[in-house]
């Protein structure tokens, strides 16, 4: 792998297997794509890391409902997910799942390490047992009122409400989701994060990220004022073994599945440089203060990545047999957290189960209007609500309406009249004026998606694209033609090459169709290529991940040098128009799936 830029791990939340994604998930996920795109193209060396949640009880409640194995659940959702990402052109150098012996051994090291270190203590805790079973009641199984909020759903190891994280012995009548019964709660030994220790090191740390956003960085420093010793391990047989004399021969004791899916990031980069045939590479992301670590997830799980990974990561430093003598690991540089994506609360606002899953929308709709949409209607500072009406409109009136028409236009008068791209005479400075305003878009749109603004982004990319449109409505070419072919000619060279450059400004966000519009315009290759499964064997078990080649891309962040004279191929529309009456139908269709 050629390499040389600067190393950006991209790091977006696990989803757990065990149910489908639906598009709420999917607007958490759409900004690290974007972001990924973007620092690939210019040059950047980005390593893009996730896969599947399989441990804990979240996979056992799916199991027990859909009457499988807990491994049978978690090989189908890491089916699931992979397909839908795929689908949705998610750019992952490798997304992977926790139940690999790569992700155990760099688990139970850590877990090791931070035990001899003395972060992990032992202490007794208070656990749930079913009063009709007898059996251990995980904490997921438990619902009750949040004490911070009063929010009467709250589960007993967080508060979906306002994010905080609880034990069940906080939540207020706590009752069992299995029978409704009231748990009793026993003393067993357990092995607690000692976050107590870290709290003014992870305090300082925090106070120097000013640009955090306020949701990220408050809430953050909130949850640092009172702070207690969190239990990581679990009275569960799903998860991954405790390394420690004691734990390690109790079948019924694991590890606690937040604290091994956040060392995926860790260990999905480690399986990355395996497959890759340079097994220290990755190295050069964890272990160099040059890099930057950029987090992508909804807000509910923000504590995870500013306040237990990074203890995680402290209490590590250089130790451990994974870490070696390579130096500390690189701690989060941004957290990017979404606010929840709700769907036509208006009409359902009465249930809470209803949602779009992602592969039935892929289905019937193309996945770039759904990246454009969950990104220019983005939950990204507030959260947000998607309706039918708002998607068509979006889709015809500004997609279609503004870039797909200024695509069509200036590529079919350029092929019609030309069949090449036009060979122009001296740039008059109207022409001049238009593609000096896109060009500036490299620095602009740049800026913001660099900050996580990847609204404003969008936004800056769809308003010079107006820009576009309004020049060749203010040049009229098609009149030219019949008048002063030269000047024609001219024209419509300034405007492939404004739309060559938008093209790249639009990659992040609409790869399938930039890369149409490259092909339109007679390039070859792949300006940001396809994503695809490679299968991983470890001794005889093999999982398969999700990766791409993404260093063949011929796309670089800079503006079009469109050559005069290169053939353009016959152009064919981005976008479907999408008729007002799908609104309805997918109504209905969510009322069919949801009656209450
Ligand atoms: N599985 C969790 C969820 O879906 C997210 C885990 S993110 C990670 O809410 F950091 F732990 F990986
Ligand atoms: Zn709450």
């Amino acid at each position: 792998m050629a390499r040389g830029g600067k190393k950006i791990l991209v790091a977006p939340a696990w989803p757990y297997a065990a149910g489908f994604r639906h598009l709420g998930h999917a607007a958490a996920y759409v900004p690290f794509d974007v972001f990924a795109r973007y620092h690939r193209l210019r040059g950047n060396d980005v390593l893009a890391v996730s896969g599947t949640d399989e441990h804990g009880t979240p996979v056992m409640v799916a199991a027990d409902r859909e009457g499988k194995s807990y491994r049978e659940v978690a090989d189908f959702y890491n089916r699931a997910h992979r397909d839908d990402f795929r689908r949705l052109g998610f750019t992952y150098d490798c997304f992977t799942r926790t139940t690999t012996r790569n992700h155990e051994r760099v688990t139970q090291d850590i877990f090791k390490t931070l035990y001899d270190h003395g972060a992990i203590v032992e202490q007794t805790q208070l656990v749930s047992f079913s009063a009709t079973t007898g059996h251990t009641l995980p904490d997921r199984y438990i619902e009750g009122t949040c004490p911070i909020c009063g929010y009467p759903e709250a589960r007993g190891d967080q508060c979906d409400n306002c994010g905080n994280q609880l034990d069940p012995t906080d939540l207020i009548d706590p009752r069992s989701k299995i029978d409704g019964s009231t748990p009793e709660f026993r003393e067993t030994k357990h092995l607690f994060l000692d976050l107590p220790r870290f709290a003014h090191e992870l305090r300082g740390w925090i106070q120097g990220h000013d640009a955090w956003r306020p949701n990220v960085r408050n809430f953050s420093l909130g949850l640092l004022e009172d702070v207690r010793a969190r239990p990581i391990t679990r009275d569960l047989d799903w998860g991954v073994r405790i390394p420690i004399p004691g734990y390690a021969e109790d079948p019924n004791k694991r590890i606690y599945v937040w604290f091994d899916a956040v060392i995926g990031y860790l260990s999905a980069s480690i399986e990355w440089a395996a497959v890759s045939g340079d097994p220290d590479a990755w190295r050069e992301w964890w272990q160099s203060e040059d890099a930057l670590h950029a987090y992508f997830q909804g807000k509910d799980n923000i504590v995870f990545h500013t306040v237990i990974w990074p203890t995680i990561l402290l209490g590590y430093g250089g130790g451990g047999e994974v870490g070696g003598r390579g130096g500390p690991l690189h701690l989060p540089d941004d957290v990017f957290a979404t606010e929840y994506l709700t769907v036509e609360s208006k009409q359902f606002s009465s249930s809470r189960s209803h949602g779009i899953l992602v592969r039935d929308f892929l289905d019937r709709y193309d996945p770039d209007p759904l990246r454009y949409y969950l990104i220019a209607a983005s939950p990204e500072t507030q959260d947000a609500d998607f309706t039918w009406a708002d998607f068509v409109r979006r889709n015809n009136d500004e997609l279609l309406a503004n870039w797909g028409n200024l695509v069509n236009r200036t590529l079919t008068n350029a092929h019609r009249n030309f069949g090449a791209v036009p060979e122009p005479a001296e740039l008059a400075p109207a022409d001049q004026a238009v593609l000096d305003g896109v060009d500036g878009g490299f620095d602009t749109v740049a800026a913001h998606l660099e900050a996580g603004r990847f609204r404003a982004a969008l936004g800056e990319t769809m308003r010079l694209a107006t820009t576009v449109n309004q020049y060749i409505s203010d040049q009229a070419p098609w009149a030219l033609v019949k008048s002063d072919r030269a000047r024609a000619a001219t024209v419509l060279y300034a405007s492939l090459r404004a739309v060559d450059s938008l093209k790249t400004l639009f990659t992040p966000f609409l790869p399938y169709t930039s890369q149409q519009v490259h092909e339109l315009l007679g390039y070859e290759g792949w300006l940001a290529g396809p994503v695809e499964f490679q299968e991983v064997d470890e001794d005889g078990d093999t999982h398969e991940i999700l990766t791409g080649d993404y260093e063949t891309w011929v796309g670089s962040w800079a503006p079009s040098d469109l050559p005069p004279g290169q053939a353009l191929r016959e152009p064919r529309p981005l976008f479907r128009k999408l008729d007002d009456s799908i609104v309805e139908e997918e109504l209905a269709r969510m009322r069919a799936a949801d009656p209450a």
